[in-house]
């Protein structure tokens, strides 16, 4: 069992979740029109991670005897002036859901819900990871700059990203 507010917060998280798709979405459809097929690989993958990120929280929800509420989504950004700068606003973005996430974890120690604080930690791991990803190609890109050749072969470089 767990509260009304964490049900309602949980909530919360999964339409942010499936808000972080829509933008990755929306990251691989602009990446797709200016050419970078294996950036909108590697987002189009994020895209589907974050999906799944929000039916896990959706699982649980369900499993505490919740039911799960999905609201309206704001229309995400739909263009970037280059696939540094997506990484950068992807960079960003992680950041905020790792505060809601840790938000989520004070919440369930303030409150003594042991299986929430479980639950929680897959995602305190997975955001180490995420913001972890986004830094490692910045950094590349950034060394990159505005080479035609290094955009080349690093777009190659993330479209061998697996499925994990
Ligand atoms: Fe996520
Ligand atoms: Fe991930």
């Amino acid at each position: 069992m767990i509260s009304k507010k964490m049900a309602q917060e949980i909530n919360a998280q999964i339409n942010r979740e499936f808000f972080s798709a829509f933008l990755y979405l929306a990251m691989a459809n602009d990446a797709a029109d200016k050419g970078f097929n294996g950036t909108a690989k590697w987002m189009t993958l994020q895209f589907e991670e974050e999906q799944e990120h929000a039916l896990k929280f959706s699982k649980y929800l369900q499993d505490q005897g919740e039911k799960v509420l999905l609201g309206a989504m704001d229309a995400p950004q739909t263009e970037w002036s280059g696939i540094l700068e997506m990484f950068q606003d992807a960079l960003l973005h992680e950041k905020k859901v790792t505060a809601w996430i840790n938000d989520l974890y004070t919440l369930a120690l303030e409150e003594k819900d042991y299986a929430t604080q479980s639950m929680l930690k897959w995602f305190i791991d997975e955001q180490v990871e995420e913001e972890a990803n986004c830094n490692e190609a910045i950094a590349a890109l950034e060394m990159v700059g505005k080479s035609a050749n290094g955009l080349f072969m690093m777009d190659r470089q993330l479209g061998k990203r697996k499925e994990d």
